[in-house]
């Protein structure tokens, strides 16, 4: 029997127009609406995934970059996830979801009631996915810190958000309908934080969670890649969302990082399940996987802008507008702009190479069979996760995309019955909601 792994969804555009830029909009679900996630939801959750991870940021953008971001619905508009939770919840039974927090803009006394709460209306089954962005700082009117600062942080208010969720001692709850007593406020510690980002003092005016030590708490969940990131993940995630090429050897790597930042801290790396973000292109026959392949070196007009579209968010800066017949003049990048950005699109190439090239590049499919790409067969997508699990020890995966039925179903249709086959994914839950799911196997 191979292993199990663990599965998610990476619902990588958040609270946003689902199905932009592709036909699948034209199915007509209202975005706005949560009957088209509620859907989505549930077919996640029959498929056995574990949780559902949520996107967002909060700002629309800086002004210069408005209608980049908003003219392919790629970086706004956006609605709060948090608020969009309780409706997946209402829907499912067994599915964890985990909205993204940034670290840097909810008050952490806020933020641990918020989740406090979705905790109890859930039973369970909710995750924080703490982000460290700091684009959206001006519309709060506080300093943008840099990148370290911003996970400095970031590790305070952790701290902080786990101490008013321990605020109640054991026993606190009397709830003696003789006596009418309902808590005991001597097990309430009414502590004082006086740290470098927060002041604040507790307890927390929430219900405490009702299992034992930490096993009542949200599972914190962590998407940064930096040194920081990883170190991050180490010190205080359950789950590692994580990016990065999908072979034995980076995917051990990555692991490895990741381990000795828990060890560092004294926790249990084996604690952690990181799960790497992979998005298959399932196909039904070797020939289709060639012909996708082959086609993917000659994009239409359509194709290669929704790629400019892209990269010009990813790279934040308008690329638009740059011949795609010369080469890429490096200088039309500002200072702020992510150095692994830049290199994500320039990547080996020769600086002389057309800027067209680099886009066609962007766009090109590979085979999943020789480690070019993620296009192949179910069998030959079946095979190679069952080989990350038994050569790298991976825990498993999240798959990205719209929450979109017709996205779910592209990904998942012929997936899910092969990796139940080779019993890799669960047929079944315990129950116990997502934190002992995740400690399932
Ligand atoms: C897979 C992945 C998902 C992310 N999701 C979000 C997100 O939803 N919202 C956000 O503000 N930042 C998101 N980020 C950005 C990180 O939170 C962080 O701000 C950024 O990666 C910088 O941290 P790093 O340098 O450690 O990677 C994501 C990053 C990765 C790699």
């Amino acid at each position: 029997m191979a292993r199990m792994q663990h599965f998610g969804w990476f619902f990588g555009r958040g609270f946003g127009p689902q199905g932009w830029l592709r036909d699948d909009y034209l199915w007509g679900h209202r975005w706005d609406r949560p009957q088209l996630y509620q859907q989505s939801a549930k077919e996640l959750e029959q498929a056995g995934l574990d949780l559902l991870i949520v996107e967002d940021s909060i700002s629309p953008g800086p002004a210069e970059q408005l209608d980049l971001r908003v003219r392919s619905a790629l970086g706004a508009p956006k609605l709060d996830p948090l608020l969009l939770t309780p409706y997946l919840f209402a829907a499912t039974t067994h599915l964890g979801v985990a909205p993204t927090v940034n670290a840097g803009v909810y008050p952490p006394y806020l933020a641990a009631r918020q989740f406090s709460t979705l905790q109890h209306l859930s039973d369970y089954r909710v995750g924080l996915n703490v982000v460290t962005d700091v684009k959206s700082s001006r519309h709060f009117g506080i300093p943008e810190l840099d990148h370290d600062k911003a996970y400095d942080r970031a590790e305070e208010w952790m701290h902080v958000v786990r101490q008013l969720w321990h605020s109640w001692a054991d026993g606190a709850i009397v709830e003696d309908t003789d006596t009418w007593r309902y808590a005991d406020g001597s097990k309430l510690d009414a502590f004082q934080h006086r740290g470098e980002y927060f002041e604040l003092d507790g307890p927390l005016n929430a219900l405490p969670f009702d299992k034992p030590g930490n096993s009542g708490d949200p599972v914190i969940v962590s998407p940064g890649g930096s040194g920081r990131g990883l170190a991050f993940a180490g010190h205080n995630s359950d789950v590692q969302l994580a990016l990065a090429p999908l072979d034995v050897e980076s995917i051990r790597a990555y692991r490895a990082k990741i381990h000795a930042a828990a060890e560092a801290e004294g926790r249990d790396p084996a604690s952690i399940r990181i799960l790497f973000v992979f998005t298959p292109e399932i196909v039904s026959s070797d020939d289709e996987a060639e012909r996708l392949v082959r086609a993917s070196a000659h994009p239409s007009d359509a194709d290669l802008h929704e790629v400019i579209e892209r990269q010009s968010i990813i790279t934040e800066t308008d690329l638009t507008g740059q011949s795609l017949d010369a080469p890429l003049d490096l200088g039309v990048f500002g200072q702020h702009v992510s150095k692994g950005s830049i290199g994500g699109l320039v990547g080996k190439h020769d600086p002389e190479t057309p800027l067209r090239e680099l886009f066609i590049a962007k766009y090109r499919k590979g085979r999943i069979t020789d480690g070019s790409g993620s296009v192949g067969t179910v069998t030959q997508v079946a095979d190679f996760v069952e080989r990350l699990g038994e050569e790298a020890g991976n825990d498993g995966f999240i798959f990205n995309g719209d929450l979109h039925p017709a996205t779910v179903h592209r990904i998942l249709d012929r997936l899910v019955p092969e990796l139940r086959r080779r019993g890799i994914l669960r047929s079944e839950f315990g129950g116990g909601g997502l934190r002992a799911n995740l400690n399932d196997f």
